[in-house]
């Protein structure tokens, strides 16, 4: 009989690795296996956020925004270049070793707390009600072995949603991964999709040159965001960052040619337009991946999305069988799935010392949500329409990265942030941030609202001057309408 261990985590994304690193943390005896084969076909771990998403695409905002700060806004620092280029390859040869060092790093993370690692797909198999053992089949292409574990963490991650008139081929028609690779900047570039990946994938490019156009179906813009936030970055995007956006259209058809690809799309006026570009990337969601699990078998529930069905513990209809992160509802964000991680990571220990487990489930209101663009967008909780919707009386302060001497240093005045807070309570219930940095600032905002602070409490905060903080301060104060600088 093989060694059976306490917890089988399947998938190392966010989720996967750190439930599993977790887990050993507790004292459990861990595996996890994950398939995923990078494009030179070798096992990598870190799944969709290091491979093919987060991280990569960071590196190339950070290279791209550098490129268009220097040939673009430096000069009104006084500082003159000369023929300033991009090497494209040598960007993402960059952008690919900062991959590799992460994957690499999560061995090595894997080896310290004695995390067994395994490559191949992992399916659950179905057991006897009356077994206490749950048994994984690990296909490594045809190699197989089975493994058991008293409890099992499923981390599978999700997947792009495809478009059917556009399969994708990584060279004229593009998913993320496609969109991380290219080796030349696309004279003009399609974008389906103003989403996140749209904006962020469309931005990078468009930094480096290309001519930028993104279609949206749905009528308005950034629809999760709040309003104002949203109004604000779509003119900004159009005016600054010169991203073409058009909303409320429908796609007729998508034909791709040996040099080209030509999109055929109703406009919001139903009026029929071309579109014909030399790169599509196709950008319309992700949908939770749940292939070769063997759900139909194991009898694991799924929503009628094709979700994990879980509770708020991120527990399945099988006993100790969990799932966390992408595969299960709620936002499809890295942070997320590794807060669900450790949280069933510590019941699990709970359960297996007999106690039980105190645990808060995850609290999504208090999960922040960045959009790195130029500006960057952040927010956290809710938005002004949310709270009209239900009802919430709200007192709104607002305060403008023009008006604060650490943006005009840096010349990058646009945006401003908006604090909520409850009309009678003051306290803090949700903070939109559009400008420099808020992917940083948003987190005293996360703080603010996970204590149940009151805009009057980080009033009374004292911040640092000259800082960008300082637009959250005067925002605060604003809400009791006594800002300081406006
Ligand atoms: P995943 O990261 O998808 O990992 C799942 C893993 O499970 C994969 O390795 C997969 O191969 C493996 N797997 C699947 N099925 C099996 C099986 N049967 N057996 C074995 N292994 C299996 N989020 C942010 O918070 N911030 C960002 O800046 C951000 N940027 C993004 C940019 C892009 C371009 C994309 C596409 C996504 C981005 N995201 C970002 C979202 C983020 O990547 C996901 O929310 C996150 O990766 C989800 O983590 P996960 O562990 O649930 O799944
Ligand atoms: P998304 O859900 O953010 O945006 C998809 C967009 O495509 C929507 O606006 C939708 O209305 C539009 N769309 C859908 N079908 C369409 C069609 N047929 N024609 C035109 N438009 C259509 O999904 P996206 O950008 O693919 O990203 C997936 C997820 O990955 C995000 O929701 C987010 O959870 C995560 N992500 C997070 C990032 C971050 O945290 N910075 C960065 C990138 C991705």
């Amino acid at each position: 009989m093989s060694e059976t261990f306490d917890v089988a985590v399947i998938g190392a994304g966010p989720g996967g690795y750190v439930a599993a690193i977790r887990c050993a943390q507790l004292g459990l005896n861990t595996i996890c296996i994950d398939e995923w084969k990078n494009s030179k076909g070798k096992a990598s771990l870190g799944g969709t956020c290091l491979n093919v998403g987060c991280i990569p695409s960071k590196a190339l905002l950070e290279s791209s925004e550098n490129y268009y700060q220097i040939k673009h806004k430096l000069s009104a620092h006084g500082i003159t270049t000369e023929n300033v280029s991009v090497d494209v390859p040598v960007m993402i040869a960059r952008k690919d070793k900062i991959v590799t060092t992460f994957t690499t790093g999560i061995a090595s993370l894997f080896k310290k707390n004695k995390v067994k690692s395994m490559h191949g797909k992992g399916t659950l198999l179905k057991r006897e009600a009356s077994a206490n053992i749950w048994q994984i089949n690990v296909d490594d292409s045809g190699n197989t072995e089975t493994i058991q574990a008293k409890h099992v963490i499923i981390a599978t991650g999700s997947i792009p949603r495809s478009l059917s008139i556009a399969p994708i081929d990584n060279d004229r028609i593009l998913d993320n991964a496609g969109a991380l690779a290219l080796t030349e900047v696309p004279k003009r570039l399609g974008v389906i999709g103003a989403g996140v990946i749209g904006l962020e994938m469309g931005s990078v490019w468009r930094r480096l040159g290309a001519e930028v156009t993104i279609l949206e179906a749905m009528p308005g813009f950034l629809m999760a965001a709040d309003e104002q936030i949203a109004k604000e970055a779509k003119s900004i995007f159009a005016k600054e960052a010169g991203l073409q956006i058009n909303t409320g259209i429908n796609i007729k058809s998508i034909k791709t040619s040996k040099n080209s690809v030509v999109v055929n799309y109703s406009d919001s006026s139903n009026q029929e337009q071309i579109l014909e570009v030399d790169k599509l990337i196709i950008a319309i969601g992700r949908i939770p991946n749940t292939t070769g699990l063997g759900v139909k078998d194991n009898g694991l529930l799924l929503d009628e999305r094709g979700f994990i069905t879980v509770d708020q513990y991120c527990r399945t209809n099988l006993t100790n069988v969990y799932a966390v992160g992408d595969v299960v509802r709620g936002p499809m964000l890295a942070h997320k799935a590794s807060e669900e991680g450790v949280a069933v990571a510590e019941m699990i220990m709970h359960l297996e010392k007999g106690q039980v487990s105190e645990n808060e489930p995850v609290d999504f209101n208090i999960v922040p949500w960045v959009i790195y663009t130029a500006p960057e967008i952040a927010w956290v909780g809710k938005n002004e329409q949310e709270l009209k919707a239900a009802g919430i009386a709200y007192k709104a302060g607002q305060f403008p990265f023009i008006a604060n001497g650490r943006a005009r240093a840096m010349g990058e005045t646009s945006g401003f942030i908006k604090i909520l807070a409850d009309e009678k309570t003051d306290r803090v219930l949700g903070v939109h941030m559009i400008g420099p940095h808020v992917s940083e600032l948003i987190s005293e905002a996360v703080m603010a609202m996970k204590f149940s602070a009151s805009s009057e409490d980080i009033a009374c905060i004292v911040h640092a001057h000259p800082s960008l903080s300082e637009v959250f301060h005067e925002a605060a104060l604003g809400v009791d309408k006594r800002a300081l600088h406006i």
